[in-house]
């Protein structure tokens, strides 16, 4: 019987849906602090981690805006994100698409650039230090409205040629993609890929406006998608990747129980989904912990992790020669294991 535990811990894989602050851990929330000279509300390490009980989205967006509060400096911005390619590097993630949220930031007093350049900075340190790949995307917040979007697109420019793309995240029911429309066409014009969160909580509705009026190239989540069955076949028509978080929709009730994620029904239905640790301090683990929730779900076997893994590497913002290499190292780690 195949050990599918030792298969997906050594499968090679990228990671496409990973917001840093969401990395965020506890101890090193309190590190910050105190560096940083910054109050958090809570006593210890173990009664910050007993506030991370969620019964939705929201729940937890209150508690992850708040933790963002003790990132300060250029090298709070580096040590995050090379905590977190640690991290993903020990996991078997060679290529990794990262979210950033600079409203979050910028919004008290942290420039914009001692963000960009400190996560650029762990970027660079990470392909050094693990050989690991990453590619970086800037978040909309989308309770705030659409013109604090365009400020931030202006305040980016002088960073575009090394942002792939932008993305929309925080609250989403109540707010639709569509009043996102002008400047994810803006940013559109000026050769930045899209994705967009939808259907995480939102209707299948907000899933069609990611796709008409934001124009995505990828879906992130995307799990509501399902309850439209012209949406389901339109989604695997198009090859849209779809990058789903297990550990998430789980802490966040979007699922009943792990039992009842709708992974496999997605792949069933053709459907490009990945999978993926959305904020792994959050919810639980990083990406092989995502993977390995999975394990033991009915109808799930090896060549689906397989196809999970493989998916990740065509969903990805890598050129062609890139994604080519690595599926054939995934192959060759495919064979070489089964043999
Ligand atoms: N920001 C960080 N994680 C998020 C999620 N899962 N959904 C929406 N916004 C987020
Ligand atoms: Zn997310």
């Amino acid at each position: 019987m195949t050990d599918l535990n030792a298969f997906v811990t050594g499968l090679p894989k990228a990671e496409l849906h990973l917001h840093i602050e969401g990395s965020l851990e506890p101890e090193q929330m309190f590190a910050f602090a105190r560096r940083n000279k910054v109050e958090i509300p809570f006593a210890s390490v173990e009664d910050l981690r007993g506030a991370y009980e969620f019964s939705k989205l929201q729940d937890f967006l209150d508690i992850y805006y708040q933790g963002a509060n003790v990132l300060c400096t250029e090298a709070d911005f580096h040590d995050l994100a090379l905590a977190y390619f640690d991290r993903a590097a020990a996991d078997n993630v060679v290529h990794a698409e990262i979210f950033f949220d600079p409203q979050t930031h910028t919004a008290r007093g942290i420039p914009f650039q001692v963000v960009a350049d400190g996560l650029l900075a762990g970027m660079s340190s990470a392909q050094t230090k693990h050989g690991l790949t990453s590619k970086l995307i800037l978040c909309f917040l989308r309770h705030l409205d659409e013109d604090d979007a365009f400020a931030t697109l202006k305040v980016a420019e002088p960073w575009l040629d090394r942002i792939a793309g932008v993305g929309l995240d925080s609250s989403e029911l109540g707010h639709p993609p569509s009043k996102f429309e002008k400047v994810f066409t803006a940013a559109g014009d000026m050769g930045l890929l899209r994705v967009a969160h939808a259907g995480e909580e939102g209707p299948p509705e907000y899933v069609y406006e990611a796709l008409d009026r934001l124009h995505i190239d990828r879906l992130d989540h995307g799990n509501r998608s399902l309850e439209d069955t012209v949406l389901t076949a339109r989604l695997a028509r198009e090859a849209m990747t779809l990058t789903v978080c297990p550990l998430s929709n789980l802490k966040l009730c979007v699922v009943d129980g792990i039992a009842a994620h709708p992974i496999e029904r997605m792949l069933r239905a053709g459907l490009r989904a990945t999978v993926n640790s959305d904020d792994p301090a959050y919810f639980g683990g990083y990406v092989n912990d995502n993977y390995r929730a999975l394990i033991g779900m009915d109808g799930l076997d090896v060549r689906d992790f397989a196809m999970l893994a493989r998916n990740s590497f065509l969903g990805s913002f890598l050129p062609d020669d890139a994604v080519t290499a690595h599926l054939a190292t995934l192959d060759t780690y495919v064979r070489d294991f089964m043999a």
